[in-house]
């Protein structure tokens, strides 16, 4: 059991001390936001994280896990610090690292000798190195641990991780930040802290292109009358390709794929090389949203113009409330453009609370339905699934259904009367 300062409470800062809390650290969590800590304290999350709120309640009722504003209180008594800092896309695609540095430069001279500055957040290759040549201290280390955490499984996948990749110069630093996974049944990757921080881009751009790859294929399937979820079935059964991450959609999105993929192009031009292959998948998702709208044109067989159209899901995937680079607003974009009229539904979008530009939001699929010409589903929601269709359609002014998460079954769909249309499939 160690002492481990969290400096940062949001996705990935409040599962990371929920989490270690759990396999039986004492963690202290910082954010500078007064309210959110404040909520913290009282058991109130404000992220929508599956299990994450049973953990924050048992952390806190076991006295393991506390919240504290700003990063001094949090480090004083601490064997390691943990970075989960925000480290947005910057104008020129760059990450931008300033808050990652003005904590560093805050806690620095504070923390106690043979502290391990662990930096969790997504930073361009060489940080690691930069916040050792800031702190110049010989009796602190700095150690890079990259996160792989989905949004809505995050705490499945920090307790239940394909590998736990660590990055540093000192075995010995390495070896005390492995022994704090111990609990924790997953291959540790110790390699130096450029390469950690290089695995962690290289992550998130192979599985972009992965999905980009998957979506290109749809089309392909469409063109030549195959169909995309037995050619994945025989891709993905290859032991070297794997199955996950070949699902078709209206393209990739989040806080992290775009961001993760500007920023390794970026990186890449900064180093004298040309990522093009990586351009091209950034590209291929920007299409895919166009792609998305022809097929809403054709199905309609008109113009969109002065059209109701009904968006059935807004955040960037299911089993989350992240509307951030979501491939559905996109696709809104757009529709908007061409004058569409729109009209949505998501299951964690309020549409008391919430209010997004040229988009009506509403509280359930029967009102975001009620006199619309098309609907498209852009979210792959259980609820989308399980509704009766049957019944729906005759809510619909035309029944034109585009599911571009080909969550329905086709057939069926034919067979209720709705001009059904999706990705890939025969
Ligand atoms: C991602 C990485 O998976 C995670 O390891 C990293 O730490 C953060 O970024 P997340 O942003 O939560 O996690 O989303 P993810 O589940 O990876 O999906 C990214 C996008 O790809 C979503 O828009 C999703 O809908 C899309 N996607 C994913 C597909 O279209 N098809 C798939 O088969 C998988």
């Amino acid at each position: 059991m160690s002492n481990v300062a969290v400096i940062g409470a949001g996705y990935v800062g409040l599962t990371t001390a929920a989490c270690l809390a759990h396999i039986g650290h004492n963690v202290i969590c910082a954010d500078i936001d007064e309210d959110k800590i404040f909520q913290l304290n009282d058991g109130k999350i404000p992220i929508h994280e599956a299990r994450l709120s049973e953990l924050v309640t048992e952390g806190l009722s076991n006295q393991q896990l506390k919240f504290v504003v700003g990063a001094q209180s949090a480090i004083t008594t601490s064997d390691f610090v943990f970075l989960c800092l925000p480290t947005p896309q910057g104008e020129d695609g760059r990450a931008d690292i300033g808050s990652v540095l003005e904590v560093v430069e805050e806690i620095c001279h504070l923390v106690p000798p043979e502290t391990i500055i662990i930096n969790k957040s997504t930073v361009p290759v060489g940080t690691n190195t930069s916040i050792e040549r800031t702190i110049q201290r010989e009796d602190v280390y700095v150690v890079s641990n990259p996160e792989f955490l989905r949004e809505g499984v995050a705490v499945t996948d920090f307790l239940q991780p394909d590998r736990i990749v660590i990055g540093a110069t000192s075995s010995q630093a390495s070896a005390r930040v492995a022994e704090l996974y111990d609990p924790i049944d997953a291959p540790i990757i110790a390699v130096d802290p450029a390469s950690a921080e290089t695995i962690k881009y290289a992550t998130n751009s192979f599985l972009a292109t992965k999905v980009s790859f998957v979506n290109g294929l749809a089309a392909v399937c469409e063109a030549v009358g195959a169909d995309i979820e037995s050619v994945t079935r025989g891709l993905g059964t290859d032991q070297r390709i794997g199955s996950r991450f070949l699902q078709p959609g209206p393209g990739w999105g989040g806080s992290c794929f775009p961001k993760d993929m500007q920023a390794l192009v970026r990186i890449a031009t900064d180093a004298g090389y040309e990522f093009d292959l990586l351009r091209a998948v950034i590209e291929a998702n920007d299409q895919q949203f166009d792609r998305i709208v022809s097929k809403a044109e054709l199905l309609l067989g008109e113009d969109l113009d002065g059209k109701n159209l009904t968006l059935l899901g807004l955040t960037f995937k299911a089993h989350t409330d992240d509307l951030r680079n979501s491939p559905a607003l996109e696709v809104a974009k757009r529709l908007a453009t061409q004058g569409a009229n729109l009209t949505a539904y998501d299951p964690m979008v309020d549409s008391q609370t919430e209010t997004l530009d040229d988009i009506r939001l509403v509280a359930n699929i029967e009102q975001a339905l009620d006199d619309s010409e098309m609907a498209l589903i852009l979210t792959e929601w259980p609820e989308f699934t399980r509704a009766n269709w049957s019944k729906l359609i005759d809510l619909m002014d035309t029944p034109c259904l585009v599911d571009a998460r080909n969550v329905l079954d086709r057939r069926s769909m034919i067979e209720l009367g709705y001009r059904y249309d999706d990705l890939g499939r025969i």
